[in-house]
């Protein structure tokens, strides 16, 4: 077991947080989630011992082993990818180092036999014998080719390494397995095989991400790093979510009886359950939601943008038709035409591709040849990835949204729309250029909903934004009645806006009417089958 004891940690004069006193118990995979420079990935390593803490400690039970995913990727450079993964797990390493020690000596006296004998029972006892398959396994399963895994780690690209580090933490079943951030540039499928391996594992995990999906699909619990305090929650983060907006809708409600609320409490408790349980999702999961104790379900105090895209019109029939687009060294030949339901998630190996299509269907970009058509009833707008051009001009946010506000332009109505951005009266003042990533994100997304657009086309529109604000943005998207064209890298957006998916690879290699999740399900029994 591994538990903290009224743990603090201050730097400088900034307090990260205190008074943590959380017990991480087998079995159970804590998703710890906050806002960036919340103090996860501090409170990480306070827990593998790599920093100290100003307060408090942290009590490790004896004998039990901690593997953590490593940062430093060039720190086994000078070891093939395999013998990397191995050193995962340094005890076994120093019993096969000692035990070849021995044998090696020209003189081997009976003291020798009897610690060589001794070796080799720890060494069997730690499936020492799997050792290496077990280690290409992994690797495997995280899809690096076996002509890599003599490699030296030097010699390998960046996106393989992050991949063999990876496979070296879940090494030799740790008891404890601490994860910051492990589905950062790992591509769906490798994803995937890690969400499967974590919801098989049985010992403990705790895993820093902002990938729902992932959270959604491994945790058993939530902790929340926020106003200096890690909150623990049950369930996994949908289920946090979904919980602790229906607790603070009824703690607005306050002449609400006690009773009622709790009632209504059990009946969301039971229906998450039971979903859970029609999915494909490890029965613990589960299990850790039946334990649930009301009393534990509070208000979260978490801010969410309202993010809601209104079409001042409904389309058409004729929505948009391309034929034999092509812009050369980008995408050749690519012909499709958008029904009415259509929210089009477009995948490709090369993301500049869908950049450029979507660049030349908002206008962007001129395409070299083939030709499209919008509808008559279409008026789209565009949620571009690259959007500096935008944020050129020296003026503050209210004037900044005001160019995109066509009827009423007074200062009341656009300090509304900023204010449902999360932008306080305060920082509406800022100045449009000198706004960080997420900010300008949060902007653009008013520019287009005050569009009032029935298409609308986003390019990865996720990046940058932190949690609340890729919720807030999924279920906007969710909720619009119009058309969608859009790419992006979290699963979870795609799973549950898209119902049909475009892959591009040169021309459209694949184009149906599908969910992601069938679209990943079908690719991988594919990939087995091979
Ligand atoms: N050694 C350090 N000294 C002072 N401040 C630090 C140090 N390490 C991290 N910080 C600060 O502590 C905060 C939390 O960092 P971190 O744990 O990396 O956040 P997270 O992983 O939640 O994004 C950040 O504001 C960071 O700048
Ligand atoms: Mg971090």
């Amino acid at each position: 077991m591994l538990k903290t004891i009224n743990l603090g940690l201050q730097f400088g004069g900034r307090k990260l947080f205190d008074d943590v006193n959380i017990s991480f118990t087998k079995g159970n995979c804590y998703g710890i989630i906050g806002a960036n420079g919340a103090g996860k990935s501090t409170f990480l390593k306070i827990l593998s011992g790599e920093i100290q803490s100003t307060a408090g400690s942290v009590i490790l039970d004896k004998n039990t082993r901690m593997s953590v995913l490593k940062q430093n990727q060039n720190a086994y450079d000078n070891y093939s990818a395999i013998k990397t993964v191995l050193l995962g797990h340094a005890e076994l390493i120093r019993i096969m180092e000692e035990r070849e020690a021995i044998y090696a000596k020209p003189d081997f006296n009976e003291a020798d036999g009897l610690r060589a004998a001794e070796l080799e029972g720890d060494f069997a006892e730690m499936n020492g014998w799997e050792a290496e398959s077990d280690a290409a396994t992994l690797l495997h399963g995280l899809g690096v080719k076996e002509q890599y895994h003599e490699t030296l780690m030097a010699d390998l690209d960046p996106k393989i390494k992050v991949k063999v580090l990876l496979a070296q933490s879940l090494f030799g079943n740790p008891d404890i397995l601490l994860l910051d951030e492990p589905t950062n540039n790992l591509d769906a499928m490798s994803a995937r095989w890690l969400e499967n391996f974590l919801m098989n594992f049985d010992n403990t995990v705790l895993v820093v991400s902002h990938d729902r999906h992932f959270l959604n699909r491994v945790c058993t619990h939530i902790c929340d790093v926020d106003f200096g305090k890690i909150n623990i929650y049950q369930g996994n983060y949908e289920f946090w979510y979904e919980t602790s907006q229906l607790a603070q809708r009824q703690a607005k409600e306050q002449n609400k009886k006690s009773e009622q609320k709790i009632k209504e409490l059990e009946e969301f408790i039971a229906r998450f359950s039971a979903n859970l349980s029609k999915s494909k999702q490890a029965t613990s999961r589960k299990k850790a939601l039946d334990k649930i104790v009301l009393n534990d379900i509070k208000p979260s105090n978490r801010k969410y943008p309202f993010i809601e895209f209104k079409p001042a019109r409904e389309v058409g029939k004729e929505i948009l038709e391309v034929k034999n687009l092509t812009k050369k060294g980008f995408f050749e030949n690519i012909s499709f035409t958008i029904g009415k339901e259509d929210k089009i998630c477009f995948l490709s190996d090369n993301s500049l591709s869908i950049t450029m299509l979507l660049n030349c269907l908002a206008g962007i970009e001129k395409a070299d040849s083939g030709e499209f058509k919008w509808g008559v009833t279409v008026t789209q707008d565009y949620l571009i990835s690259d959007n500096k051009e935008y944020f050129q001009k020296d003026i503050n946010l209210i004037d900044w949204v005001r160019q995109w506000s066509k009827d009423d332009q007074t200062e009341t109505f656009i300090r509304g729309w900023l204010g449902r951005m999360l932008f306080s009266q305060e920082e509406s003042l800022k100045k449009a250029n000198v706004l960080s990533g997420g900010e300008k994100v949060r902007c653009m997304l008013t520019k287009v909903m005050l569009s009032y657009a029935n298409v609308i086309l986003l390019d990865d529109p996720t990046n940058h934004l932190d949690l609340e604000a890729i919720q807030a943005l999924n279920q906007g998207m969710i909720r619009f009645k119009g058309n969608l064209l859009f790419t992006s890298h979290d699963t979870e957006l795609i799973n549950t806006v898209a119902n049909r998916i475009i892959v591009i690879k040169d021309t459209i290699v694949y184009d149906k009417l599908i969910s992601y999740e069938d679209y990943l399900e079908n690719l991988e029994s594919k990939e087995n089958k091979k």
